[in-house]
């Protein structure tokens, strides 16, 4: 599931390709008609499908028609690579454990939106990012694996954002290949 530009959509997608992770992305959901993660699936070859929240009532109706795709292409587990909006109970449910999302601080310092413009104002001298897996709690869930990156007085908030990228970039498929092996024993 993914809301913006897909960097970290395109990281999995290359680690499925290299096969430093034994999986096959089957889907991409997007809330966003125009994001970029859209793009890169489209030039990827991966079968996208786009949500437009603006189109629905609630939340519960649109995670109820996720659901269903999702139960379609029969997917295993769910990784929000930038996914912008908050899910309701019913998606967490369904798939127990799970889901994953990526969060650009080391949680659980600055949860929530503008998670880089916290750290920045908090002029923290560490920040980084956290995947873990979703709870209902938003930005809450058991942590799988964190990688800190410094902060520097020069910094802005294009810098800071390329710097803990680049971590995302690699952490994340590492997170998924750990939640893994505990979804093979289950
Ligand atoms: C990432 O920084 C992620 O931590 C946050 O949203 C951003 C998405 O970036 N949740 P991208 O769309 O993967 O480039």
């Amino acid at each position: 599931m993914a809301s913006g530009n897909g960097s970290n959509f395109q990281a999995l997608a290359k680690s499925c390709s290299t096969g430093e992770l034994n999986a096959n992305i089957s889907l991409l959901v997007v809330n966003n008609p125009r994001c970029g993660a859209k793009y890169k699936a489209e030039k990827l070859n991966i079968p996208c499908k786009t949500f437009d929240h603006r189109k629905y009532q609630s939340r519960e109706s649109m995670d109820d028609d996720i659901l269903n795709v999702f139960k379609e292409s029969n997917v295993e587990a769910i990784i929000m690579a930038g996914w912008m909006r908050i899910v309701t109970n019913k998606l967490i449910k369904a798939f127990p454990n799970r889901i994953l999302n990526i969060h650009p601080s080391l949680l659980p310092c600055f949860p929530g939106i503008n998670a880089i413009n916290q750290a920045l104002d908090a002029k923290v001298k560490i920040t980084g990012c956290t995947v873990h897996m979703v709870c209902e709690k938003v930005d809450s869930g058991p942590i799988l694996i964190q990688a800190a990156v410094p902060v520097y007085e020069e910094d802005n908030l294009a810098i800071l954002t390329s710097r803990i990228q680049h971590k995302e970039h690699i952490i994340l498929p590492m997170g998924v290949s750990m939640a893994a092996k505990s979804w093979r024993t289950q």
